[in-house]
């Protein structure tokens, strides 16, 4: 029977706190497992996911969720997508500027998956997308990693990096991806508790 507490595996505390406010709307209580999980290279965050959230159960024994997200930025064909993290590092934000420089299609989105899995049970994936621009500048400083130059469509102009946590919330990949496992989890808690087999 599952809980009302979930692991999130991962060492980014930006990352967690962001979690942790979207799942306790659905009242499911988050605790950060700051844990190292084998990271194979892959062109699929899906297949990231999956195999870190096996990981992450062999070690723990615990029901965790694992997350991998990436910038897809469309004029660069997807470039970093699932090597953002490593890009990130190495050229950062303003490395992705220059990329863009005199480049006028800024089309890119953020991509989230989450995936879910306990001892004696499988790998389950949820994802969520955001839609947006990549800015002519880094604007804000909120959030993390490319945060600053990314503007989300449905948004009123500003950077995630110039947005609350909760308004970001609102729109991130992250959010939409944690919604659709929250909605998930809570029918399958509901499904497997005793009062519901009475
Ligand atoms: P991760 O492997 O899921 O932590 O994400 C890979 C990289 O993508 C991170 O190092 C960030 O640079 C970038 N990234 C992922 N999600 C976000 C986000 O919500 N905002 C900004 N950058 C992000």
């Amino acid at each position: 029977m599952r809980g009302r507490l979930i692991f999130l595996v991962t060492r980014n505390i930006h990352k967690f706190n962001e979690a942790r406010r979207v799942l306790a709307q659905y009242k499911i209580a988050a605790a950060m497992l700051r844990m190292g999980t084998v990271e194979v290279q892959s062109d699929y965050l899906e297949e990231v996911a999956r195999f870190r959230a096996l990981d992450a159960v062999k070690k723990s024994g615990l029901p965790i969720i694992v997350e991998d997200a990436g910038l897809f930025v469309r004029a660069l064909k997807g470039f970093p997508g699932p090597y953002s993290s490593y890009v990130y590092r190495t050229i950062g934000s303003l490395g992705v500027l220059k990329l863009l420089e005199g480049v006028e299609e800024r089309g890119a989105y953020f991509k989230s998956v989450v995936a879910y899995s306990c001892p004696k049970e499988g790998v389950k994936l949820f994802r969520g997308v955001v839609e947006g621009t990549i800015a002519l500048e880094a604007r804000g400083s909120s959030g993390f990693g490319f945060d600053p130059i990314f503007i989300p469509l449905e948004g009123d102009g500003r950077t995630f990096g110039e947005m609350t946590t909760d308004e970001k919330n609102r729109l991130s990949h992250r959010s939409r991806a944690l919604r659709s496992f929250a909605e998930w989890y809570k029918a399958a808690s509901e499904f497997s508790s005793p009062s519901s087999q009475r």
